[in-house]
């Protein structure tokens, strides 16, 4: 009679939305190749079609899809619903870790459901704090419940780690990893350009806008709507191309208040490689995007960032990255000095990599390896 072989030690990795999806793409990709472990993927799709998006750009086929989005989702129900449907999910499949990413509803939804059937959790991006509950909301509390609940910790950098040991994690659960989106970015830039937007552009500099974060829903979405009418009314050489988040509270104001405007393209969200492409052509970059905040840096493109705080100070720090919050005024001033004076910007515009080198999954997986003996 032979033995059977020792059963394959599972990872499920779950996540719901855009950004969770890319930077949880390189590390599925190197979990696929690990001959040791059984990767499982589940997606809540919290977000759909931005979610599809990337999966289909990564070619990750999730092995379970809740799909969960409703259109304008309130916090408690995407919260309900997912500890719903996770619930259950787990106790079948019983894996013998749970790696979230992040800070969304999902991640601490997943995090919270695999507290309570017994699961340990991993999360990538641990760390990052603004040290304000409401800012950014939900996402602060979001990561702190995350932290609470989770085994081992993947810190994009020093900071991060910083941060937690700050609130009492032992050091030895924390590993300084980079940012997984530097390596999915890396990795996108190099292809040669692809189904990249046609777009009637008017002049030579573009500037490339997102907002979406829930802070700036109401009076301050319009005084960004604001600045950018004033820029492209200001700069007739310039092109402010805007890919609108399809959250209604994003995307119904925006698109009343900016429809028609002669240089301001609001266009649908962007599959990756695209979005990176412009990204790369950009001369700046106005966004209250995390992950955007991470990538441009490597770029080397200047971001004036639509918020008042940022749990992202490292390329604050480095002189690439300014907050300008979402202030019609401020967004106008800043970004007419970095059109208007070429020294100002050059000093901006320093490619810098304080999120990584393109290595995060990589170390990440090895430390989930040794973690569960998978050799
Ligand atoms: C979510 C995350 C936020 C993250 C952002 C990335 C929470 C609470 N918020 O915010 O941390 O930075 O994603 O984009 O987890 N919608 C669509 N199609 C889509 C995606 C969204 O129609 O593909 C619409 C739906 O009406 C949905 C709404 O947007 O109900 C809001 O989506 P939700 O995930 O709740 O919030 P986001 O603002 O996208
Ligand atoms: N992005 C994209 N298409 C777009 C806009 C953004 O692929 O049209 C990418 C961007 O490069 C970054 C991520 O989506 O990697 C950021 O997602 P989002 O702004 O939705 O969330 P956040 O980073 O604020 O959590």
């Amino acid at each position: 009679m032979t033995a059977n072989p020792p059963r394959k030690k599972t990872v499920l990795s779950v996540f719901g939305t855009r950004p969770e999806a890319i930077k949880m793409a390189p590390v599925l990709r190197r979990l696929r190749t690990e001959t040791g472990l059984r990767s499982l993927v589940c997606v809540t799709a919290q977000h759909r079609e931005m979610l599809d998006q990337v999966l289909s750009w990564f070619e990750i086929r999730p092995d379970h899809d809740l799909d969960l989005m409703r259109d304008g989702q309130t916090l408690t129900e995407i919260t309900t619903r997912a500890l719903g449907a996770l619930t259950p999910y787990f106790e079948r499949e019983r894996p013998d870790l749970l790696l979230v990413q992040g800070d969304t509803t999902t991640t601490m939804a997943a995090s919270l459901a695999a507290f309570y059937a017994r699961v340990p959790v991993a999360h990538v991006e641990a760390g990052l704090r603004t040290g304000d509950n409401a800012y950014p909301y939900p996402e602060e509390v979001n990561r702190r419940i995350t932290t609470v609940i989770a085994s081992r910790h993947f810190a994009p950098t020093e900071g991060a780690r910083a941060n937690l040991l700050r609130e009492g994690v032992d050091p030895g659960t924390i590993t300084v990893t980079g940012n997984t989106v530097i390596d999915a970015l890396l990795e996108v830039v190099k292809l040669e350009p692809k189904r990249a937007p046609r777009l009637p552009l008017r002049g030579k500099r573009l500037i490339l806008v997102t907002a979406h974060r829930r802070e700036n829903f109401g009076a301050p979405l319009l005084e960004i709507a604001g600045a950018l009418r004033d820029l492209a009314e200001r700069y007739p050489d310039v092109d402010l191309v805007y890919p609108v988040h399809r959250n209604p509270n994003v995307d119904v104001p925006v698109r009343k208040a900016l429809t028609g405007v002669a240089g301001v393209h609001l266009i649908d969200p962007l599959e990756y490689k695209p979005f990176a492409d412009l990204m790369a052509i950009s001369t700046l970059i106005l966004t209250d995007s995390g992950g955007i905040q991470e990538e441009a840096p490597s770029l080397g493109k200047p971001v004036l960032v639509l918020r008042d705080e940022t749990e992202r100070p490292e390329a604050v720090e480095a002189g690439v990255v300014k907050l300008v919050g979402p202030h019609r005024e401020a967004i106008v001033r800043e970004a007419s000095t970095l059109l208007n004076d070429p020294a100002r910007y050059r000093a901006m515009a320093a490619a810098v990599n304080p999120y990584g080198d393109g290595h995060a999954a990589e170390r990440i997986v090895g430390v989930i390896r040794e973690m569960l003996g998978a050799g």
